[in-house]
This record gives C-alpha cells, structure tokens and sequence, in this order.
C-alpha cells in the first residue's frame, strides 16, 4: 500500500476563496492596486497596469485586439467579470469553450479568459504552433488543487492493488482538474468528462467496466451517479489524507463508485434551507443548480446543469419568470442584467465570485496583449509532450461523448 496517513492540507486557493465575499452586489473592478489591498497573492505584474483605472484598461484592450485582428481569439468562460468578459470573442462552458479551442486553427494566440485547467486543455487541444495564454499565471481552481498528482497516483496504484479484477475500473476526470489526472485517465482507458456531458461519460465508462473511480468533485460524481441509478451505498469517498482512502479492502472491493475527497468551495455554499426560503419568497420560483452543488441541493432544486444549461435555460424561458439560482454571482448578475423581464437572482444573499475565476482582472488582459503587440508572449501555458499525449487520448474521448 502507497497511501499513508497525511496532515490534511487545504489549497490557499481554498483560503482565499472569501476574500471577496461581500454583502452589497458591486463587484465592479477597481484598479488592481486597490483589489491587492485586500491582500491576495496575485501574479505581480508591472506596476504601471496596477495603477490604471479599468476605464483606460478597457480602452487599451480594445485597440491592442483591434490591432492583433485575426492572429488573436479571446475565449471567455461565464464566471468572468463583466469587464472582461466583454472582450471574449466566444463564451461558454468548459465543454464548448473546448470545442472552440480544438476548431480555432486560424489564430496563432488564444487567450483564455478563465481558469488553469481550461488554458492548459485549450493547450492540449489546439495545434503546436499555436500559443495559449492565461492573462494571470495564479488563476487556478481550488478544486483541481485538491486532487494532487502524486495522491492520485497513490490512490490509483492502491485500489488497483486490492481489487479482483483491474480491467473493471475506469477512472474518470472532472474537466476541472491538472493535465497531470487528465494523462492518468488517458494512459489507462478512462476518460475526462464535465458537466454538461457526465451523464453519457458514465455511460461510456460502463460500457467498459463496472467500477468508477472519479476526480475529483465528490459531488458531480455523486449526483450524476444516483441520476444513473446506482444507490448511496454503493458509492464511496476516497480521503487523500487515510491510508487506503480511510476504506478497507472489502469496502473498496465492493464500491461501484469511488468518488475523489474535492469540492468546489463556490457551489458548496448553496444550501436547502436558501431554497425553501426563496420558494417561500417566491411562490412560482424555478430553481436551478449546478451539479458541484451537493446531493441535497440538486435533489431539492428543479433543474440541474452546466453553466450553459443554466443560461440556455433562463433566456429561453417565458417573460416574467422568477429564477433562483444556485451558481457564480458574476454569470447570476449577468444574467439578470441581460433578461430584465426576468426575476433573476442567486440564492445565497452573500456575495462570493469564484475568487480564481475572478483573478482576471483587466489589467492582466491589457499586460499580455500589450506583450503580444511587442513580439512577447507572457504566460504561456504549454504542457509536456508525454502528459500532452494521454491527456489529449482522455479529451478527444471527452469532445466525442455527448
Ligand atoms: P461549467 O463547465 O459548467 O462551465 O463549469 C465549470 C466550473 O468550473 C464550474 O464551477
Ligand atoms: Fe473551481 Fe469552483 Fe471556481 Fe469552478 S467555481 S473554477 S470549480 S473554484
């Protein structure tokens, strides 16, 4: 057995996920000088863009694209500011921002407006000559953070050891992890899934095995399995920090479902008890939730989706329909100013960004354009060939399962 007892250690992306909770609703940006106040430990960039307000930022972005043209395409996931967002040249999830990463063959830079693991699939997916940039180099995912490569290996190494038959466990990842987990999956006939395609990833794993083991969000694990009818008791979590996961042999040979010990401290705030209370507000409120929200919450919710079910959802229904909805505050927002003849809200009063999402700040944007229109690329993502290989294998699998 590899895995040994560990002092649990939280992710500082964890410990600084609150930083920018707050109780009014302004979350427009300040100059980046003034956000550090708060003391977050951002990539450091040139003093000048610290001081620039996000009025001359946005000016600046905009004639630096205009002059990049069609060597540059900007892609931008839902939970980015509104001040960044605007310059997205394409906007979605992280499957559909995968699959504008894999077409857009043209463009010899991608920046990607969102998070580590989404600028380093781009990387995976687009050609060697293009480059893929992610304006700030800190912008990760508290829950990719928790599933870490050498724990993994322990993980995977230690279950493959006690179980009877090895070719029955399929491990799948969460898009929402490092290229590292996604290689793992590839090089041992698994593949990586997110959220708007786990239903069918679950499929294909069990076309192939009988046992899943899935990193790292516990919770989209746990609710796509019991949409597929496999029971709670049939489900376990792994525990990095336990010899063995915290299982016993027996209890591992036995589970149809090992679920990874990660979370995504955004989605794990929304509560039943901010349900009931917006249904009690509300009389006819529909309320729709993220699956990283917990088994409880989905169960209690009315619809379930990736950020893109979520948007497609609201714009598409009736005027004057009332939404409480269980996901990032900058896509709630958003979305409420963008469907005025809506009731849109979030149901948490307390509001919280996903503190990496919300790392791009413009002036990180106007930092790497004005080094493109230089000659200088700054903070490129590039993954190594051999983890290039498998991940890639785990991704195409990914972008063919709907
Ligand atoms: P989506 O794929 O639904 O956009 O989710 C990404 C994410 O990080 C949600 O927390
Ligand atoms: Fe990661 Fe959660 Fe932020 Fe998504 S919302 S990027 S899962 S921390």
């Amino acid at each position: 057995m590899v895995s040994k007892t560990k002092k649990p250690s939280i992710p500082i992306t964890e410990i600084e996920q609150s930083a920018f909770c707050q109780t009014d609703e302004d979350l427009a940006s300040k100059t980046l000088q003034e956000e550090f106040e708060i003391g977050v430990q951002w990539q450091k960039l040139p003093i000048s863009y610290m001081r620039t307000s996000p009025e001359q930022l946005s000016n600046n972005i905009q004639k630096a694209k205009k002059t990049l043209g069609q060597k540059l395409v900007i892609l931008g996931h839902h939970y980015q500011r509104n001040e960044v967002i605007q310059f997205a040249d394409f906007r979605g999830d992280s499957f559909k921002l995968s699959q504008f990463a894999a077409e857009q063959k043209e463009a010899e830079f991608i920046v990607f407006c969102g998070v580590h693991f989404m600028a380093e699939t781009a990387d995976i997916l687009s050609t060697p000559q293009q480059k893929v940039i992610l304006p700030n180099m800190t912008a990760g995912c508290s829950m990719s953070d928790m599933a870490q490569k050498d724990d993994v290996l322990d993980c995977w190494e230690d279950i493959n050891d006690v179980i009877s038959s090895k070719s029955s466990l399929i491990p799948m990842t969460y898009m929402n992890s490092a290229a590292a987990i996604k290689s793992l999956c590839g090089e041992n006939n698994g593949i990586v899934c997110t959220s708007s395609n786990a239903d069918a990833a679950f499929d294909w794993a069990f076309e192939r095995g009988d046992k899943i083991l899935f990193l790292p969000d516990q919770h989209l694990g746990r609710n796509t399995a019991y949409k597929k009818g496999i029971k709670l008791n049939e489900m376990i979590v792994w525990n990095p920090f336990k010899p063995l996961g915290g299982h016993t042999e027996e209890v591992l040979e036995k589970a149809k479902i090992i679920l990874w010990q990660g979370h995504c401290s955004v989605h794990t705030r929304f509560t039943v008890d901010q349900i009931r209370q917006a249904r009690e507000t509300h009389k006819d409120i529909n309320v729709i939730v993220h699956p990283e929200c917990t088994f409880d919450v989905v169960n209690e919710a009315d619809l379930c989706g990736s950020t893109e079910f979520i948007k497609k959802a609201i714009v598409d229904s009736p005027a004057g329909t009332k939404w409480a909805v269980g996901t990032e505050i900058s896509m709630v927002n958003r979305l409420a100013e963008e469907n005025p003849d809506k009731t849109i809200f979030c149901l948490d009063s307390v509001v919280c960004p996903c503190s990496t999402m919300y790392r791009i700040h413009p002036a990180y944007l106007s930092w790497v354009l004005d080094g493109l229109l230089e000659g200088v690329v700054v903070n490129q993502i590039q993954v190594d060939q051999k983890t290039r290989e498998f991940s890639r294998i785990a991704l195409e699998r990914m972008l063919s399962v709907v």
